[in-house]
């Protein structure tokens, strides 16, 4: 399979693909609760022929592997026919980030669609933090019962994420633990970071790597670190007697820029080459009006190849140089 690398020699192996902008949860650290957002009106979504069109183009570039994100993915009614025609394309891993919501209703259509694995947004297993996060809405006891029910239908390497906010959540990393042993799952613990333009954002609120493992050895016997492709985020240990491992996507304290090879497709088709871009490049409209494969090729290509973002890395003299920094891209128009 052909590659193409960017400025960095990092090659473009992963797509994210937003199927909405919108969710049901407003988490504070995404999409804080009590304010207005706009969203993109439905003819502006990539709809399930144009995302199939643009996977085998970047499936003919070398990505083999596609995320699902929003927003939230489920509250996209074609989400199953989406999967299966990803699949359809070659895609060998198929994965999808959700809040875990709806799941007793999608899991088992999008198993038979295809899809490899689930990663849930699980922040808290307090009723109260829980609400707290996300900002008021979501059932937690539905949300749990639902994870449970994964390994039964067969998902494996099932994840929860959790974003870790200083003075907030911290001490929900133990029981959150115990419950993904119970449930038969892994968990990974994520820094907050500073995406979007709305999470008022505080590097006092990080609860770092270090911090998170300190808490866990004092809790557990973690037995052998998983091996890391460099282009992982996370760093995974064992939880000895257990089959989960637990892990850190330290973004912040230990960015892991250097192998990116992740880019992005918000819902009307922008391809972004970082979490952190002001502006993507559309590849809707130029497929709207009749660009040939050849010619989606060819604006990919040049737009990789010249790719240098490496956003984590520099943050602290992006935020330090410039005061405020420039509007970017909202994590919930290309997900996680
Ligand atoms: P797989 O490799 O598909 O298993 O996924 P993953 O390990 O990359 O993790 P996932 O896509 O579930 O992302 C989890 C979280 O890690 C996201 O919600 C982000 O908070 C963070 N993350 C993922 N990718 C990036 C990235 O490219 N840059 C940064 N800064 N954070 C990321
Ligand atoms: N910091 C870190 N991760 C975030 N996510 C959203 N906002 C942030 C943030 N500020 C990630 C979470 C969530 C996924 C959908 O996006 O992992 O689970
Ligand atoms: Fe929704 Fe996920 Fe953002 Fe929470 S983090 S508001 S569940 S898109
Ligand atoms: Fe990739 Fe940008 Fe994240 Fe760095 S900050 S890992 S370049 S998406």
């Amino acid at each position: 399979m052909p590659q193409i690398f960017d400025q960095k020699k990092r090659p473009l192996e992963d797509l994210r693909i937003s199927l909405t902008d919108r969710c049901n949860f407003r988490c504070s650290y995404c999409m804080p609760a009590g304010r207005e957002y706009q969203f993109m009106p439905p003819a502006h979504y990539m709809q399930v022929n144009e995302i199939q069109r643009l996977v085998s183009i970047f499936y003919n570039l070398g990505v083999h592997k596609v995320r699902l994100t929003g927003g939230e993915p489920l509250l996209r009614k074609e989400v199953s026919e989406i999967v299966q025609v990803i699949k359809s394309e070659g895609i060998e891993d198929i994965a999808l980030t959700t809040n875990g919501d709806r799941l007793d209703k999608h899991a088992q259509p999008l198993k038979d669609a295809g899809l490899n694995r689930i990663s849930v947004s699980l922040d808290a297993i307090t009723p109260e933090i829980f609400y707290e996060l996300s900002g008021g809405r979501g059932k937690l006891d539905q949300i749990l019962k639902n994870i449970r029910i994964l390994p039964k239908l067969g998902y494996a390497n099932t994840k929860l994420n959790a974003v870790v906010k200083k003075g907030t959540n911290e001490q929900e990393i133990i029981p959150l633990i115990e419950f993904a042993i119970s449930a038969g799952v892994s968990i990974r613990f994520i820094e907050f970071m500073d995406v979007g333009n709305q999470n008022g954002w505080d590097k006092n609120e990080v609860f770092t790597q270090a911090q998170v493992f300190d808490l866990i050895h004092a809790h557990y016997k973690l037995i052998e670190k998983v091996k890391k492709l460099p282009s992982q985020t996370s760093n995974n240990f064992l939880i000895k007697g257990t089959e989960t491992t637990v892990g850190v996507i330290p973004s912040v304290t230990q960015p892991f820029c250097g192998a990116c090879s992740r880019a992005r497709l918000s819902t009307n088709g922008h391809m972004y080459s970082c979490l952190f871009c002001a502006k993507g490049l559309d590849l809707l409209t130029p497929l709207r009006n009749g660009a040939s494969d050849e010619e989606l090729k060819e604006l990919i290509t040049n737009r990789w190849s010249v790719r240098t973002n490496q956003y984590s890395i520099e943050r602290e003299s992006a935020l330090e140089s410039g005061g405020n920094r420039r509007p970017i891209i909202e994590m919930f128009q290309i997900g996680g």
